[in-house]
C-alpha cells in the first residue's frame, strides 16, 4: 500500500469548507425566502453558504444585498425602508435600490461624495420563493415546479426549517427509499418489505428523473378525501431531482388524484441547511384536509431529522469512493453525487 492510499484511508475527508461541492454551490440559484414573507417595502434575511443576506421588495420587485453594511458591518435587514432606501439601524446610514450609499446622517457633507455600496446579487423570484445567486453567470435557472400553476391543485406553504446537516444530505435523504422500512416503520413501510426492486434512474431535460409505484395502506380519512375505498393502493411516485438541491414528487393514486410534495434545500453552511417547500393537492375541499396531509409530512419530518443530523460528517465527502453504495438500493443516491460531483469539477476546476 502506498503513503497516499494509507493516509486516504485513515482520513478521506477534506475540510468541510474546502469542499469542491461546497464551493461548487456558489455557482447556483438557492432560495433564501418565501416571496409571500416579502411585503412591500420590507426586508427579510436570510443565510446562504455562510453570507448574510438581505431581501426587499421595492415597487413589486425583490433585490437582494449581503446584509453587511459598510460602516461598521450591522445588519441593514434589522432596520427600516423609507423613500426608496435601506437604512441601517445603528448609525442610519442609507442605501438606495441599487445598494449605493446616498446618505451618512452624522456627516451629511460626505454624501455622494463616499462611493461605496452593499454587495447587490441576482435575485429572481419563481414558484412562491425568492431565489439568489451569489455569482453573476450562475449555472441554470432556478428551477420551476410543473404543477404550480396547475387550476386545479390547491397548495399551501409551510414555513421553512432548518436542519444541522448538510444540503446535499437533505435532499438524498428525500430520495432514499431504502430507509422507509426503518425510519418510517409502518407509516411508509415495513421491514418485511425492506427489499428495494430495480427501477430506473435518468437524466432528461435538466433533471434527475425516477418514479415508482408502492403499494400504501389507505387509511379512512385519506379513504374519505380520495373516495377510494380500498385498504391498500398503488401509489406511483413521479420524482424529478435538480441539482443541486430541489426536488419534486408527484403521487397519483389509482383514481388519478394527485398529491404533490415540492422541497428544496439551500445550503446556508458547509454543514447547515435551509429546507423550504410546498404541499399541494387536487382532492382536498377543506383547510382540515390541507392540515391533515400537512401534520403527516410533519410526522415523517420529525422521524427523518435526528437520524440525517446523525450523519457524520454533515457535508458531502468529496470522493465517491468514502462512502459505501449497493446496487439498486443506493442507486438515486449514487446518480445524484455523480451528477453533483461532475458540475463540482466543471465549475470549481481548482
Ligand atoms: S454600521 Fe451601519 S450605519 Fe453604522
Ligand atoms: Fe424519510
Amino acid at each position: 500500500m502506498t503513503t497516499v492510499e494509507a493516509r486516504e484511508t485513515v482520513d478521506p475527508f477534506v475540510p468541510e469548507r474546502d469542499s469542491r461541492w461546497y464551493r461548487a454551490m456558489r455557482h447556483f440559484w438557492h432560495p433564501v425566502a418565501y416571496s409571500k414573507d416579502v411585503a412591500e417595502g420590507q426586508m427579510v434575511s436570510g443565510k446562504l453558504l455562510g453570507e448574510r443576506i438581505l431581501v426587499v421588495r421595492h415597487e413589486g420587485t425583490t433585490r437582494a444585498f449581503m446584509d453587511v453594511c459598510r460602516h461598521k458591518g450591522a445588519a441593514p435587514s434589522l432596520g427600516w425602508v423609507e423613500n426608496g432606501c435601506i437604512n441601517c439601524p445603528y448609525h442610519g446610514w442609507a442605501y438606495d435600490m441599487e445598494g449605493t450609499l446616498v446618505s451618512i446622517p452624522s456627516r451629511p457633507e460626505l454624501n455622494g461624495i463616499l462611493q461605496l455600496g452593499l454587495v447587490r446579487y441576482l435575485c429572481r423570484e419563481s414558484s412562491g420563493m425568492v431565489w439568489v445567486s451569489l455569482t453573476d453567470e450562475p449555472w441554470g435557472d432556478p428551477p420551476g415546479i410543473p404543477e404550480w400553476d396547475d387550476p386545479i391543485m390547491r397548495w399551501q406553504t409551510p414555513p421553512y426549517y432548518d436542519w444541522a446537516t448538510s444540503s446535499p444530505r437533505r435532499l438524498e435523504n428525500f430520495v432514499d427509499f431504502s430507509h422507509f422500512p426503518f425510519v418510517h416503520e409502518n407509516v411508509l413501510g415495513t421491514r418485511d418489505k425492506a427489499q428495494i426492486e430495480e427501477h430506473d434512474v435518468w437524466r432528461e431535460d435538466g433533471a434527475l428523473r425516477f418514479d415508482k409505484v408502492f403499494v400504501e395502506p389507505n387509511v379512512d380519512r385519506m379513504k374519505e378525501m380520495l373516495g377510494i375505498d380500498e385498504d391498500t393502493m398503488s401509489v406511483r411516485n413521479w420524482y424529478q431531482l435538480t441539482v443541486p438541491g430541489s426536488i419534486s414528487l408527484v403521487r397519483t393514486f389509482p383514481n388519478g388524484k394527485r398529491y404533490a410534495l415540492y422541497m428544496v434545500t439551500a445550503p446556508t453552511g458547509p454543514a447547515t441547511c435551509r429546507n423550504f417547500w410546498h404541499i399541494g393537492a387536487d382532492f382536498t375541499s377543506t383547510a382540515d384536509d390541507m392540515d391533515f396531509l400537512l401534520e403527516f409530512e410533519y410526522m415523517v419530518l420529525d422521524q427523518d431529522q435526528p437520524v440525517v443530523e446523525s450523519q457524520w460528517p454533515e457535508h458531502l465527502p468529496d470522493r465517491l469512493s468514502a462512502e459505501t453504495y449497493v446496487k439498486v438500493a443506493d442507486d438515486i443516491t449514487l446518480a445524484y453525487r455523480k451528477w453533483l460531483f461532475e458540475l463540482a469539477e466543471e465549475l470549481e476546476p481548482n
